[in-house]
Parts: C-alpha cells; sequence; structure tokens
C-alpha cells in the first residue's frame, strides 16, 4: 500500500544501508524536493548531513532567507550557503539560448557545489569521516523527462539530472526518484517538513535564469523579480495558491511594445503570466482564473515596475507548450 509512513519507512531503511557511517551532502534549492529529500535523509542519518545551498541571483525576492529562516529553524540541518551572484552572471552574459542556459547553470551549479564539497570533506577529514554521497531531490516526473525513463525524449536538461559530470566520484542518493509533486508533499508534511515549504508551488532549478526570454542580465532579473513578487502577492491574497500548480512569470526581455502613461509614450517590456493546472507537471492546462486578480496583477505590475508597459496572459495547455518558457 503506497503511504506516506511506508515511504518513509522504506527510504529511511534504504538510506540508513546505503550511506551507513559516512558524511553525506545535499543541494538545497529552496524547492519542496530537495527540502523533503534533506528531511528524509536527515531523519535516516541525522547530522552527518550537510546541506549546501548555492546562491546564484536566480531565486526570487525573499527565498535565501526563507531557506536560512524557515528550514533550518524547523530541521536543525547544517547549512552552508554560498553567494556566487557574480558568477553566474558573468558565466552567463551574452546567452540567449535556453538549453545554452540551462546547461551553463547546470555547470556553475555543479562547479560551486563541489568547491563546497571539497571544504566540508577537508573538514570531515579532520575528524576521520567520509564523505562520499551525494543527495539530489530528483522527481520520477525529472527523470523521464531528462531521457532517463523507458523511451522518453531529451525535452529539456532538467539541471539536477542531465548536468551531473560522469567523473562525480559520488554516489547519488535519490529517495524521491520513484515519486510524484503530490506524493513528495505528503511525504514531507509526515516528516513535519514546515507548510510553508512543503505547500511552495514548483520552481525550476535555473530559476528566473528560464524565465527571462532573451539575455540575463542584474537589471533584467531585478525587473523580473519585482513583477514575480506582486504577482505571487496578489495570487496569495486572492487565495488561488491551491488552486493554481504554479504561476511562472517571465519577462520578454528581447520584445518590446509601444504603450502611453501620463501623456508620454512608452516602449517597454511585456511580462507573461502562466498561470497552470496540473496533477504532475507532465500535462498542463492554463488556469482559468478570476478576470479581477488578473486585472489588478496587471495594473499593479505596470505601474510599480517602470520598464514593464504590457502585461500577457499565456493560454496554453501542455502540451504543445511546457510550462516554463524555456
Ligand atoms: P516544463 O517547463 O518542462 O516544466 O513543462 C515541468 C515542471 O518542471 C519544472 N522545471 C524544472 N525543475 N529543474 C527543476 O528542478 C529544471 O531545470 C526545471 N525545468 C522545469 C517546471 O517549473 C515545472 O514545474
Amino acid at each position: 500500500d503506497w503511504t506516506p509512513d511506508n515511504v518513509i519507512a522504506d527510504q529511511v531503511a534504504a538510506i540508513k544501508a546505503q550511506i551507513g557511517s559516512s558524511r553525506v551532502i545535499c543541494a538545497l534549492s529552496g524547492g519542496v524536493d530537495s527540502a523533503v529529500a534533506a528531511a528524509l535523509v536527515q531523519r535516516a542519518v541525522g547530522d552527518q548531513l550537510t546541506c549546501v545551498h548555492v546562491d546564484h541571483g536566480l531565486m526570487r525576492a525573499g527565498e535565501v532567507e526563507q531557506i536560512e529562516n524557515d528550514f533550518v529553524a524547523s530541521t536543525g540541518v547544517k547549512l552552508i550557503i554560498r553567494d556566487e551572484k557574480e558568477r553566474f552572471l558573468t558565466a552567463l552574459a551574452g546567452v540567449s539560448d535556453p538549453e545554452t542556459k540551462r546547461k551553463i547553470i547546470g555547470r556553475e551549479f555543479i562547479r560551486v557545489f563541489e568547491d563546497a564539497q571539497r571544504e566540508i570533506i577537508e573538514e570531515a577529514g579532520e575528524h576521520g569521516e567520509e564523505v562520499k554521497f551525494l543527495v539530489q531531490g530528483t522527481l520520477y516526473p525529472d527523470v523521464v523527462e531528462s531521457g532517463g525513463g523507458e523511451g522518453a525524449a531529451n525535452i529539456k536538461s532538467h539541471h539536477n539530472v542531465g548536468g551531473l559530470p560522469d567523473d562525480l566520484d559520488f554516489s547519488l542518493v535519490e529517495p524521491l526518484r520513484t515519486l510524484f509533486k503530490d506524493e513528495v508533499r505528503a511525504v514531507g508534511r509526515e516528516l513535519g517538513v514546515p507548510e510553508e515549504i512543503v505547500s511552495r508551488q514548483p520552481f525550476p532549478g535555473p530559476g528566473l535564469g528560464i524565465r527571462i526570454v532573451g539575455e540575463i542580465t542584474a537589471e533584467r532579473l531585478e525587473i523580473l523579480r519585482r513583477a514575480d513578487a506582486i504577482a505571487r502577492e496578489e495570487l496569495t491574497k486572492a487565495g488561488l495558491d491551491h488552486e493554481i500548480w504554479q504561476c511562472p512569470v517571465v519577462l520578454l526581455a528581447d520584445v518590446r511594445s509601444v504603450g502611453v502613461q501620463g501623456d508620454g509614450r512608452t516602449y517597454g517590456h511585456p511580462i507573461v503570466l502562466r498561470p497552470v493546472s496540473s496533477e504532475d507537471a507532465m500535462t498542463a492546462d492554463w488556469t482559468r482564473m478570476p478576470y479581477d486578480v488578473l486585472s489588478t496583477i496587471s495594473t499593479r505590475i505596470t505601474n510599480e515596475v517602470r520598464e514593464v508597459n504590457r502585461v500577457v496572459l499565456d493560454v496554453t495547455s501542455k502540451p504543445p507548450g511546457t510550462i516554463e518558457w524555456e
């Protein structure tokens, strides 16, 4: 029988058997998956676990603080935060191709993570401990969509699956590899992961980097971050968080359109709202959300984010559209 308790019992036993007395490292993205994976591993091997959060500067407003405060406070997990914003911006300069962005983000992520690992390993070595395991919050749909499933086509390189170097001398611990998102949430709740984290909507590893259509710059990230914060605030205020699977907010940075504000002509960027309903992200439909909420979001974004003069709604299902734009 599938119950969260059974999954936890099975996984805790499997993790214990796999890891033994070694130390283990987990990349914490701030999302549900890595948080629940970390909580499972912590349940199994306690403080043999160290978590690392790579701050790539592609997070939404307030997210790093949420990891620092909510997750650590509730679990007491050991956490290292790496501020690598400049490094990612530099590596991504001039790049607009979606797959190239994903590969660069994945590659830099692994490099930073390996640096952090090295430090953890050195520190552990002083205490005579081994570190050879890496936790990944890979879900079943990630496995399938990255071409890991039987006969699956490679649709997008999800960076937590495709980007791992071949020479990695770590064994992967992937306790969520057979689970869908709603199952991960159930397991997280059972483990006592706080509701603010468990009920978080999915957010892609490459973050806002794949929600800027065009080159990624610090200014564009800031524009998107402000628009996204407004949309999230209004969706929450309208009580739609549970109805909507996730609502990517996308900046069409390479597109500009003419508008008018006050008595002046504007030439600004469009923001796309992509609210979707889904069971497992494999398929999705656009959410028929109330017009007045859309209207409030549109008015606020165009008033409060000077560079944006148009807000549009994506009414495409998946397939043929993917949830993210890149
Ligand atoms: P798509 O755009 O493929 O997205 O329909 C399906 C789900 O996956 C999320 N997503 C990602 N998650 N790393 C992740 O951890 C990624 O590289 C990635 N790309 C997309 C997306 O937000 C949606 O929930």
